[in-house]
């Protein structure tokens, strides 16, 4: 870790109240990042604000709507030099005959437009200055179909795509785009499992094959390459951060 590789750079983290964004959040202060911290919970961004130093904003908000996002956006103008969407939530493990409307939404909301929409509105910056790199927070469950329920399998699968297709637009402008898929992560992220079906088909798959819970901060410390100068000819990458999970 360096004190002043994000020194004077602005970078957004999102979900930082808890977690992995949390994790990512403290990382990039400590090395001297500006950070505008976002998460829909006030009193978890209310925990990390004391931490993250005197030049650092936190945004209350839910990210899946647009008027989170402009807030945001006018929290960090003018500048803006990274983003690190890393705001999700789990479904229920619930099989694709066991779907809702209302959690496809919710999952499809927060986990992919949320993403896009931060996203689409950081570029409009970056393109300005030519330069920016955000990293996006996949999952091992964006790497196969055995990792969770299906709308959070599909959320996940579509972060991979979204992150190739912002790298293949616009790393000729300056502004790279990769993605982290962790496997299981000690957080706050709430995963039950509300499907017999689900739980056993994927029970005897995860007992043979999950890797050992890995801390916040080794995600983290991957996010933080992504976003620094040290990745400066990385993009469109897809980076397991899975304790081998992912070469199974
Ligand atoms: N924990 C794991 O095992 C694991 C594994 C793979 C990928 N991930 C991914 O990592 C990311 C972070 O998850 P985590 O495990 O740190 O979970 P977490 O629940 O500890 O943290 C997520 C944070 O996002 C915030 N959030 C949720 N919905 C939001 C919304 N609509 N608007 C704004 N903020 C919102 C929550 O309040 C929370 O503070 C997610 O994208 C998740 O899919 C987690």
């Amino acid at each position: 870790m360096s004190e002043s590789r994000f020194q004077d750079r602005t970078i957004i983290v999102t979900g930082a109240g808890s977690g992995i964004g949390r994790a990512t959040a403290l990382r990039l202060a400590r090395e001297g990042a500006r950070v505008i911290g976002v998460d829909i919970s006030r009193e978890r961004l209310q925990h990390l604000e004391s931490e993250l130093g005197p030049d650092a904003a936190t945004i209350d908000g839910d990210l899946s709507r647009q008027l989170t996002v402009d807030r945001v956006m006018a929290a960090t103008r003018p500048r803006v030099d990274g983003l690190a969407n890393v705001a999700g939530i789990m479904d229920g493990f619930e099989p694709t005959a066991e779907i809702t409307d209302e959690n496809w939404d919710r999952v499809l909301g927060v986990n992919l437009t949320g993403m896009m929409r931060m996203t689409r509105a950081v570029l409009s910056l970056m393109l300005e200055r030519g330069q920016g790199s955000i990293v996006n927070v996949g999952s091992e469950a964006g790497q196969r179909g055995s990792a969770a329920g299906t709308p959070y399998t599909v959320s996940k699968h579509a972060v991979n795509g979204f992150t190739l297709s912002t790298a293949f637009f616009y790393t000729p402008k300056g502004i790279r785009c990769n993605a982290v898929a962790p496997g299981p992560v000690a957080t706050n992220i709430e995963a039950d499992f509300r499907s017999t079906h689900a739980q056993e088909r994927l029970g005897p798959i995860f007992q043979a094959t999950v890797p050992p819970v890995a801390q916040p901060d080794a995600i983290a410390a991957a996010i933080a390459w992504l976003l620094s100068d040290d990745a400066s000819d990385v993009s469109g990458a897809i980076l397991p951060v899975d304790g081998g999970w992912a070469a199974i």
